[in-house]
């Protein structure tokens, strides 16, 4: 038997027991006649003293040629400390060790194994078993599983099935790359790695299933960010004979249930926005709404009034800061030159202090008078001491600039608390929208969402003013899951794949089993896909989905660990019927 107790278990009651433990050395504290070291596990750290006057006299020679992070085995008694420490659980006792059983050395290891540690980034990825030693790691990876748990809980309880969808497929197109996979068997033919399981959930509709659900890994080759991973994984769900409200409510009680159980938040009812409104009020359809500082359009009072700068652009729109009227010159410049940067790219902004004493300062002061300002500061909600800051530009762009300065203000001013959840959905998504370099329309969700009925008759006047029943969650400004009502006739299939672009044939050989499929009593359907890795991360507090992922990739889709992607010889080349020309 390795051990009796593990490392985080024992306390004050356990005192005089005699108790075997293993673990990992965490610190060695050698104080000549005594030594201390403190051993670790998944559940703690308890500390263990070897003294020998009271034991063996060896016992203090063995225990000061251990290293860090050797495995050990140790028996010894429960005693208490003299000196305790009630930041640790098990801080009130230590292990008067009488034997000592060195299971496995260790090299130094590269960084410290602690909370806070010296190594950087890409040290920690190649040497990731080390890196999951360490406490917040650890209990990203712990906290993970427990979210999954629930959400298995959740769902078996609601009815759900879940089934495995494979993972050598066709492409389909969810408008990222495809990882694609060389065919031994079938020459110059290719797999690809699903984007989703988006067409067999589908099937499985029509196969009758009902209520399908999945905890899966997805591909797509896309560049990195914090909150992508080429391999991620969803909680993707599908159900039949539901109409858009059914999915909504469904899947509101599941993040109501994963909120309550892991984080003990209530929330009444989820707010829903329709995706225009989103773009107006926050200029992203992500909006964070932890807090206020709302869009305010100023066409109307701030074109024409002799100011050039706003005269020629598309739209003039601004929020309102709260409390920030006090800020300095510098403080005013650090803010320009934020939107000034290449990766926000907007030409300045105009800035207003409402002071409290209701006055007002500005940039533009010589173009704009005390009651214009006043009206701007209206239109934005804007109180006393707050900072109004405007922008204006083409609307797509000066939107998205203005959405950036948001966050950053929030950022800036402690509005972003990670332990406040705001989530909402966003709903009426177009169907379509046009993309400049194809010169043609793309699925704004997925080729398979159905169009709203009520816009229909646009379909071939107007198409980019077509909604579809197609819908965002959205948790503290990051898009955590979205779905669709399907089509799941073969006519408005047709019709879709004819508007994308597809020539019949295109559509008939890539979507042909579905087409098919459709022919044979598919019900109506719909569903939802959530990022689960996402989701984790921000019930955890926290926006980077790496440290929520056992083994993830660094930004250029390379596992530093095992070295991937990595060349393969050229008989594997042979065999898979692939020539590199290099
Ligand atoms: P969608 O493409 O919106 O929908 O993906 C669903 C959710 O998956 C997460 N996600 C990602 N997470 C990490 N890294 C990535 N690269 C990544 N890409 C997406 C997001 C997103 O909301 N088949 C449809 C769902 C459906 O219609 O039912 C789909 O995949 O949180």
């Amino acid at each position: 038997m390795y051990r009796s107790h593990n490392n985080g278990e024992l306390r004050i009651d356990n005192a005089k027991q005699e108790v075997c433990l293993s673990g990992w050395v965490q610190k060695v504290r050698d104080k000549g006649f005594m030594v201390w070291v403190d051993l670790r596990d998944r559940y703690g750290i308890t500390q263990l003293i070897f003294d020998g006057e009271r034991t063996d006299a060896g016992i203090v020679d063995q225990a000061r040629s251990l290293g860090r992070e050797f495995v050990v085995q140790v028996k010894g008694q429960v005693i208490e400390r003299e000196a305790k420490n009630d930041q640790m659980p098990t801080g009130d006792i230590e292990i008067l060790v009488t034997e000592i059983i060195v299971l496995n050395k260790s090299k130094t290891p590269p960084f410290t194994i602690e909370n806070e540690t010296d190594g950087g980034d890409e040290l920690r990825m190649k040497y990731r078993y080390l890196d999951i030693r360490r406490n917040p790691v650890r209990e990203n990876l712990i906290f993970r599983s427990k979210v999954t748990m629930e959400v298995r809980n959740y769902l078996s309880k609601e009815g759900f099935i879940d089934v495995e969808t494979p993972y050598l497929i066709k492409s389909t197109p969810e408008g990222a790359r495809d990882f694609v996979v060389p065919s031994r068997m079938n020459e110059g033919q290719f797999y690809a790695l699903p984007q989703s399981p988006q067409t067999f959930k589908q099937l499985l509709m029509v196969g009758g299933l009902d209520k399908y659900f999945q905890i899966v890994k997805c591909f797509r080759d896309e560049d990195l960010r914090a909150d992508r991973q080429p391999e991620f994984t969803q909680i993707d769900c599908e159900m039949a004979f539901v109409e858009q409200e059914d999915i909504l409510n469904t899947f509101e009680g599941l993040v109501k249930h994963l909120l309550k159980e892991i984080k003990g938040v209530d929330i009444a009812e989820f707010p829903r926005m329709t995706y225009e409104e989103a773009i107006r009020t926050y200029g992203n359809d992500k909006p964070d709404i932890r807090f206020d500082m709302k869009f305010g359009e100023l066409n109307d009072l701030a074109k024409e009034k002799g100011f050039g700068v706003f005269d020629s652009q598309e739209l003039v729109v601004g929020i309102a800061v709260p409390g920030c009227a006090g800020y300095s010159r510098k403080q005013l410049d650090k803010i320009v030159d934020f939107v000034k940067k290449p990766q926000i790219g907007a030409n300045g902004l105009i800035w207003v202090k409402f002071n409290e004493d209701g006055t007002f300062k500005s940039s533009v002061d010589k173009f704009f008078d005390q009651d214009q300002l006043k009206q701007w500061a209206d239109r934005l909600d804007a109180k006393e001491g707050d900072l109004l800051l405007v922008m204006a530009g083409d609307v797509n762009k000066v939107r998205t600039q203005l959405s950036t300065l948001r966050m950053e203000m929030a950022e800036q001013l402690g509005m972003r608390e990670s332990n406040e959840f705001a989530p909402l959905w966003v709903v009426d998504f177009p169907l379509l929208e046009w993309d400049e370099d194809s010169e043609r329309y793309h699925a704004m969700h997925h080729p398979f969402t159905s169009p709203k009925p009520e816009d229909m008759h646009l379909l071939e006047s107007d198409p980019g003013k077509v909604r579809a029943n197609a819908y965002d969650m959205v948790l503290n400004g990051n898009e955590i899951g979205g779905g669709s009502i399907r089509i799941f006739d073969k006519e408005t299939q047709a019709r879709m794949f004819d508007l994308l672009g597809f020539t019949k044939e295109e559509a008939i050989d890539q979507f042909g089993f579905l087409m098919n499929a459709f022919e044979y009593g598919a019900p109506p359907h719909g569903g939802l896909a959530f990022g689960l890795d996402r989701l984790v991360a921000i019930l955890g507090g926290q926006e980077t989905i790496r440290d929520f992922i056992a083994f993830p990739k660094n930004n250029s889709g390379r596992d530093v660990m095992i070295d991937a992607p990595s060349n393969i010889d050229d008989d594997q080349l042979k065999e898979l019927h692939l020539k590199i020309n290099l």
